[in-house]
C-alpha cells in the first residue's frame, strides 16, 4: 500500500489527460477515437502503441505494455510510483498529501458524498418538473422557449420549486447530509445565524456534469425577467467553472465520433442547438473560455468553433478567447470564430434559420490565424513601415504563446512576411514579455467575477508594459536597425533564422510549379473553389505532383479547412517527415517572398502554375504516345497513326 491516498491519485488522474502526458514524451498521432505512436517500450516500425482518451489508458498491441498516466511515467522515465505521482502532480498544480491520514480518508468520503448528494438533488429537481403542484409555470416557460420534453430529459433539466427549504428538508435529514448540502453549494448557511436555506428557488435547473457524467453543479434560470437571470453553483471541491464545459458529457454521449465542438455562451444555446440536431455544442459557465476549457475540448476533438455575438462585446470576448486559445494550438488542431448577427444568440439563430444554414455558417467561420492577424491589425496602417513595425511588436508576443511545432513556425514566418521583419528580430520582440502573456485563466475560488486574462493593449487591455496602450505609435530605438523592405535582405535573413524554439534543418528549395501550387493552396485554400482549369488527375511518377492532386481533392472536400488542419492531414497521410518538408517549403516561401505584399495576386500565380503543370502533364502524355508509336515501327503505322505521329513531333518541337 502506498502512502499516497487513492483519493488523491483519483483526483490527479481525473485532472490530467493521459494524451497530453504521453504526447509530451512520445509524439502521438490521432487515429480515429484514439491516438497512436510507435511503442516506446519495444522496437517497432509500424505503430501499435495506442492511447485512449476515453479510458485514459494506453495499450501496446505489439508488446502488451499498458497502464494509466502514472504507470506510463513509471515505465517511460523509470521512476518509482511516488516520484511519478509527484511529477504529474506538479504538472497538474496539485500538492501530494504525504500520508494517508484520517483527513484523507475523510476527504475521499466527502468527495463521494458530494457527488452522491448532487446526483440526488438532480433527481429531485427532475421529479419536481414532472410532479410539483406549481410545475405548470415551469413547463409552460420551457414550452414557450420551444423546448421539447425529449430534449429536457436528455439534459436532465429540472425545476426547483418556490420555497426556502424544499431541498433542505428532502435531502438534509441528518447533520452529515446537511453539511454535504452546504459543501456542494446547494444549500446556503446564513452568515452569523447559521440558518440554512436552499440556494436555488423557483428556477429551471440545468445540471452540469463532468466528463464521466457525474453531476457536479447546477445552473438555475428564473422563469421571467427577474435578476439575476442565472444562478450557478459556487466553486466546490468537485466543481470549478474554469475547467468545465456545460454539455460536453451530453455531446459525447450522442456522438460516438465527435470531431468538432461548438463553444457557445449559454445553457439555452447548447440545448436549443441540440434540439435542432446539433449535438456538439458546449458552453462555458458564465466565464471567458480559458486555456483549461480548451485543453478539455481538445482532449476529444481536433476542431473547435467559437460562436460569439457580432457586437462589440462579442468581438472583445472573441479576442480574449483567441489569446487563451493560442497555447492550445498544437499541430493539427483547428479553431474558428463565428460571429453571429447582432442581437442574435445561437438559440435564436438556429430557430430562425435552421440547423443546415447554421452549420453552413459554422463552416465559414474565420480561421484563428486570420482572426489573429485581423485583430492585431485593427487600427494600424499596415501599409506604412511604422504600422508594420507596430504590427510585429503586437503580434510577436502573441505568437510566442503558441506551443512549439510547425504551426508556430509558420505563424512566425507569416508574420515575418506581413511585416518584412526578420525572424530574429521578431523573436527578439517576444523575449521580454514571455511571462506576461496570457496567464492561464485560473479558476476563481469564490464567486467573485474573475480577473480577466491579460490582453494586448490592442485587444482590449494591457499585455505588458512594453506594448501597453501607452506605447507611442512611433518606431522606437529597437527599430533603428530595420532596413527598408528589400527583398534581398529579408530573403537573406530568412535563410539563416528559424524560430529558436524549434530548430529545423532547412535546405535551399527551388520552386517548381508543383511546389508553388502546393504552397499557394496551403496559404489560400479557398482559391480552390474559384480555379478555372485544374488539370485532370493523371498517373504520374512525380510524388510531389501526386500529393498536389491529393491536396486539391482534400480541399475540394473541405472547402473551409484551415491551414493547420491541412498540415495535420498531411502528417497523417504521408508521415511526419513530409509534414516537416511541407512546412519547410511554406516557411521558406513565406519568408523569401517579399513580392510587394500589397499587389500580390496569388490567384493569378496559382492559375499560371496550374496551367504549366497541365502543359507538363500533356507533354509527358504526348511523349508516351510518341514512344508507343515509335515502338510499333514507323512502317507499321496506318494513316491516322502517321498523322498523329507528325502532330506529336510538331508539338514536341514547339514545346522545347
Ligand atoms: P446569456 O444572458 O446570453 O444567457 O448569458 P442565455 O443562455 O442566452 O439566456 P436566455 O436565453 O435568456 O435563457 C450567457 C451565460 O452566462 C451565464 C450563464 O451561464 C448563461 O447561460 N450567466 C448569465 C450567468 O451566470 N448569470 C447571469 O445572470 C446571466
Ligand atoms: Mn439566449
Amino acid at each position: 500500500m502506498s502512502r499516497i491516498p487513492q483519493s488523491f491519485i483519483d483526483d490527479l488522474l481525473n485532472r490530467l489527460d493521459i494524451v497530453e502526458v504521453i504526447d509530451h514524451r512520445v509524439k502521438l498521432k490521432k487515429a480515429g477515437k484514439n491516438y497512436s505512436a510507435c511503442c516506446p517500450f519495444h522496437e517497432e516500425k509500424t505503430p501499435s502503441f495506442t492511447v485512449s482518451p476515453d479510458k485514459q489508458f494506453y495499450y501496446c498491441f505489439g508488446c502488451g505494455a499498458n497502464g494509466n498516466a502514472v504507470g506510463f511515467l513509471m515505465e517511460y522515465e523509470r521512476q518509482g510510483f511516488v516520484d511519478a505521482v509527484e511529477s504529474l502532480a506538479r504538472v497538474a498544480g496539485m500538492q501530494v498529501p504525504k500520508e494517508t491520514t484520517e483527513k484523507d480518508v475523510k476527504h475521499a468520503k466527502k468527495q463521494r458524498g458530494l457527488y452522491d448528494i448532487l446526483g440526488l438533488a438532480s433527481t429531485y429537481y427532475q421529479k419536481q418538473l414532472k410532479e410539483h403542484s406549481s410545475r405548470e409555470r415551469a413547463v409552460s416557460y420551457l414550452k414557450g422557449r420551444g423546448l421539447s420534453g425529449a430534449i429536457a430529459r436528455d439534459f436532465g433539466m429540472g425545476y426547483a420549486p418556490p420555497g426556502w427549504d424544499n431541498l433542505l428538508v428532502k435531502l438534509g435529514t441528518n447533520e452529515e447530509d446537511r453539511h454535504l448540502l452546504v459543501e456542494s453549494g446547494l444549500v446556503i448557511r446564513k452568515e452569523g445565524e447559521g440558518k440554512l436555506y436552499d440556494r436555488f428557488r423557483h428556477r429551471i435547473m440545468f445540471p452540469i456534469k463532468d466528463t464521466r457524467g457525474r453531476v457536479i453543479g447546477f445552473g438555475g434560470r428564473v422563469l421571467g425577467d427577474d435578476k439575476p437571470k442565472y444562478l450557478n453553483s459556487p466553486e466546490t471541491p468537485v466543481f470549478s467553472k474554469g475547467r468545465e464545459l456545460y454539455g460536453l458529457y451530453e455531446a459525447r454521449q450522442s456522438n460516438r465520433k465527435l470531431e468538432r465542438l461548438l463553444v457557445v455562451e449559454g445553457y439555452m444555446d447548447v440545448i436549443a442547438l441540440a434540439q435542432y440536431g446539433m449535438r456538439n455544442a458546449v458552453a462555458t459557465l458564465g466565464t471567458a473560455c480559458g486555456e483549461d476549457h480548451l485543453k478539455l475540448a481538445f482532449r476529444y476533438v481536433n476542431e473547435v468553433v467559437f460562436c460569439f455575438d457580432g457586437d462589440n462585446a462579442g468581438r472583445t470576448a472573441a479576442k480574449r478567447a483567441l489569446v487563451n486559445a493560442l497555447p492550445a494550438m498544437e499541430d493539427g488542431r483547428q479553431i474558428r470564430f463565428l460571429f453571429l448577427p447582432e442581437g442574435q444568440d445561437p438559440d435564436t439563430l438556429v430557430r430562425q434559420i435552421g440547423a443546415e444554414r447554421f452549420t453552413a455558417q459554422i463552416e465559414n467561420g474565420v480561421p484563428l490565424e486570420e482572426f489573429l492577424f485581423d485583430a492585431v491589425a485593427e487600427g494600424i496602417d499596415v501599409n506604412s513601415m511604422e504600422g508594420r513595425a507596430r504590427f510585429g511588436k503586437l503580434a510577436a508576443p502573441l505568437l510566442n504563446t503558441l506551443p512549439n511545432g510547425i504551426y508556430r513556425e509558420l505563424m512566425f514566418a507569416n508574420l515575418a512576411k506581413r511585416t518584412g521583419l526578420s525572424l530574429d528580430l521578431l523573436l527578439e520582440l517576444t523575449k521580454e514579455k514571455v511571462s506576461l502573456v496570457a496567464e492561464p485563466a485560473k479558476p476563481d475560488p469564490s464567486q467573485q467575477p474573475q480577473p480577466e486574462p491579460e490582453l494586448p493593449a490592442h485587444l482590449g487591455a494591457n499585455i505588458g508594459t512594453s506594448i501597453s496602450a501607452s506605447t507611442p505609435p512611433h518606431i522606437d530605438e529597437s527599430y533603428a536597425h530595420i532596413p527598408p523592405l528589400e527583398p534581398d535582405y529579408v530573403a537573406r535573413t530568412a535563410q539563416t533564422s528559424a524560430p529558436k524554439s524549434a530548430p529545423v534543418k532547412r535546405s535551399s528549395i527551388t520552386l517548381n510549379p508543383v511546389r508553388l501550387c502546393t504552397i499557394l493552396l496551403l496559404e489560400y485554400p479557398k482559391l480552390v473553389a474559384t480555379l478555372n482549369n485544374i488539370p485532370a488527375r493523371a498517373e504520374t511518377e512525380d510524388e510531389e505532383l501526386t500529393r498536389l492532386f491529393d491536396l486539391i481533392e482534400y480541399i475540394q472536400q473541405r472547402p473551409n479547412c484551415s491551414f493547420n488542419s491541412i498540415l495535420g492531414y498531411w502528417g497523417g497521410r504521408y508521415g511526419i517527415e513530409q509534414q516537416q518538408a511541407l512546412a519547410d517549403l511554406v516557411a521558406n516561401q513565406l519568408m523569401g517572398s517579399v513580392r510587394s505584399v500589397e499587389n500580390y495576386n496569388p490567384e493569378q500565380e496559382l492559375e499560371q502554375s496550374l496551367a504549366r503543370i497541365g502543359q507538363k502533364l500533356q507533354k509527358a502524355n504526348n511523349q508516351k504516345e510518341l514512344a508507343k508509336l515509335q515502338a510499333k515501327g514507323l512502317g507499321n503505322l496506318n494513316n491516322e497513326e502517321k498523322e498523329r505521329f507528325r502532330e506529336l513531333v510538331r508539338l514536341q518541337h514547339q514545346q522545347t
